[in-house]
């Protein structure tokens, strides 16, 4: 059976941060990545779905095999209606949190993939979209 194109998965309890990891893996090796690449993934999407629950009560994870130039990517895009981050440079700094955790959840999902942009403002609700691409 041929991988779907795109995947959504409702971020609304802990076991859908489990199933987002998860199917980011089976689409990450449906784009032809491998080895370490797919934990360094996994890893990034339980971040931002962490931050979902956390920050936003609910959201969702959306990913899609997306090619440019021949070369294939995975594409994760982390979207919720939440309160916003009103100062996102401040948020992607290392160990800058507002609740009791580390802080290292955005800048560390943003070393881990190869592009990232994210989009928040106070009230507006947060869109993180991630890429990291085929070797
Ligand atoms: N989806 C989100 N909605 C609202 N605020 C968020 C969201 N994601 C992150 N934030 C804000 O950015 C800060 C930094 O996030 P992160 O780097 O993951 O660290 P941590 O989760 O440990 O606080 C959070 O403390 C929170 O204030
Ligand atoms: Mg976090």
């Amino acid at each position: 059976m041929p991988a779907p194109e795109a995947v959504r998965v409702a971020i609304q309890r802990d076991a859908d941060i489990v199933a987002a990891r998860q199917r980011g893996r089976e689409m990450a090796t449906a784009a032809g990545i491998s080895g370490s690449d797919l934990t360094l993934i996994a890893t990034a999407i339980s971040e931002v779905a962490r931050n979902i629950l956390a920050y936003a009560r609910e959201g969702e994870i959306l990913l899609s095999v997306e090619s440019r130039d021949g070369r294939c990517c995975l594409q994760v895009i982390a979207a919720d209606e939440g309160p916003g981050i009103a100062d996102v440079e401040l948020a992607m700094r290392d160990g800058y949190s507002t609740g009791k955790s580390l802080g290292l959840g955005l800048p560390g999902a943003r070393r881990l993939m190869d592009e990232f942009d994210i989009v928040s403002a106070a009230g507006a609700g947060t869109r993180i979209t991630m890429r990291k691409w085929a070797r």
